[in-house]
């Protein structure tokens, strides 16, 4: 498959099992996956599916038990941590729940940090970060620390800081969980906004009517795919599973 036409992200076969304390957690329980460029899916699921332990492995955060994983046609398998590190400069940009900001480094630091260690002259790197922010809504906060700002702001410095090196694909899970609801507006149309201009995006999220603003819909219950679907318009569910999970547009 020429680099081109592979889809951003296919996984196949995917496994974990969590040994914490007590028992086992079987949190993914094989997992097949294909996300082609400039899709918006939403991963959606009660919690404790395993949505989280999904996009950690698709980020390369956890490695998998077993099973494979492709970024844009290129497979994963032999990559050690430092190798990802670079595809999640480079190819992946990541957002979570709790913003995860670096709290005594400025905005503007925060932004430039992943450009910056990806090689991109200084110069550029704040070009980029002037224009991210501005984007977002941030423009004058750039020298403000990140525990100055409240939880819809930091979440958009957070998402500046995954797209300021223009990664094929963003994943995010809860992005919207600790915010109240005008921050989940927020978030959401501006993931929404992103889409409309070709950014690939893996929401994972607990919510259904968040999962709605997506143009597909993935279910998940119990660490597998229950039910995959296409919304408004798209080709006809390509399984079908578990009905009444979702909440669809209409
Ligand atoms: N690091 C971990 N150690 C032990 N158990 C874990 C760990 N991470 C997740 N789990 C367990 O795996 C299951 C799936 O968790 P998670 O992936 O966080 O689900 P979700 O994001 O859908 O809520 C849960 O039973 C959870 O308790
Ligand atoms: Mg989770």
């Amino acid at each position: 498959m020429s680099e081109s036409t592979a889809p951003v992200l296919r996984a196949e076969g995917l496994v974990k099992t969590h040994h914490g304390e007590g028992a086992p957690a079987h949190a993914v329980r094989g997992v097949d996956l294909c996300v082609a460029r400039g899709e918006f899916v939403a991963i959606t699921g009660p919690s404790g599916a395993g949505k989280s332990t999904l996009l950690h492995l698709l980020g390369g955060l956890q490695r998998p038990d077993a099973g494979s994983i492709w970024l844009d046609g290129e497979c994963t398998d032999g990559y050690g941590e430092a190798r990802w590190a670079v595809e999640r400069r480079r190819r992946i940009g990541i957002v979570f729940q709790f913003f995860n900001l670096v709290s005594d480094l400025s905005v503007a630091d925060n932004v430039e940090l992943p450009a910056l260690l990806a090689g991109v002259p200084p110069r550029k790197a704040r070009a980029e970060r002037e224009a991210l922010l501005a984007e977002l809504g941030l423009a004058g906060k750039e020298r403000s620390m990140p525990g100055e700002l409240s939880g819809g702001e930091q979440q958009r410095v957070a998402l500046a800081r995954a797209l300021v090196n223009h990664p094929p694909l963003l994943l995010a899970d809860e992005p919207a969980g600790s915010l109240d609801s005008k921050g989940t507006r927020e978030v959401m149309r501006l993931l929404s906004r992103f889409h409309q201009r070709g950014q690939t995006i893996l929401l994972v999220t607990h919510d259904a009517r968040l999962a709605s603003a997506a143009d597909r819909v993935i279910s998940f219950f119990d660490g597998r795919i229950a039910d995959d679907a296409e919304l408004d318009g798209g080709p006809p569910p390509r399984r079908t599973g578990i009905s009444g999970v979702l909440e669809l547009k209409d």
